[in-house]
């Protein structure tokens, strides 16, 4: 499958494309999530890496430029993402896929879409993406690395649920907006049994 050609075009694009601090990150995302993705034995490395390196693809947009993105693509803000547009890089981001990158996977495309807020249904590459994009080595916050050694000793599912936990303790502690699609997803990770 001509999966790797795809990749290393992909990759040239973004370069041109994207601020060279941007990229950075997008090489690291995916780069931890191909390590993630071996420990929890998430075993399509290819599409971790065309993920990991695609999730940001227009994080670099303003919020003008966002809104106006939205409208060209038809998608409708919901009241939360009017009240912070810069989230919408991730659903706009999803939608650039096949619209400017000719990549047609609902798995990858889901994992773009739901790396910001997370959300229900986003199936392990999804939950591999969310969590490489707020903990690759160079995020520095109080709990990060605690919570990235935290992937060396539990399951998926109990490592998503710190982290999603995390984030929102971050937000609320700022007074931020909390998208309905992160408590439902803290909600699918955390109600489940501890062995899930
Ligand atoms: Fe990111």
């Amino acid at each position: 499958m001509g999966i790797s050609i795809e990749i290393e075009s992909v990759r040239e694009r973004l370069v041109q494309e994207l601020p060279a601090e941007l990229m950075a990150h997008s090489e690291r995302v995916a780069k931890y999530a191909q390590e993630l993705a071996q420990r929890f034995g998430y075993e399509d490395d290819e599409r971790i890496e065309l993920a990991g390196l695609l999730h940001d693809n227009c994080k670099h947009y303003g919020r003008e430029e966002l809104l106006a993105l939205a409208q060209r693509v038809g998608y409708e803000p919901d009241t939360y993402e009017l009240a912070a547009p810069e989230v919408l890089h991730a659903p706009l981001g999803a939608r650039r896929l096949w619209r400017d990158f000719a990549i047609v996977d609902r798995e990858v495309m889901l994992a773009v879409a739901g790396h910001t807020t997370g959300g229900r249904n986003l199936g392990k590459l999804g939950r591999i993406i969310y969590c490489a994009d707020k903990l690759e080595p160079a995020r520095d916050f109080p709990s990060a690395d605690h919570l990235r050694s935290l992937a060396e000793r539990s399951s998926l599912r109990e490592f998503c649920v710190a982290v999603v936990a995390a984030n929102l303790d971050y937000l609320s502690a700022n007074h931020r907006v909390i998208h309905p699609a992160s408590l439902e997803f803290y909600n699918e990770l955390a109600g489940k049994s501890s062995h899930a």
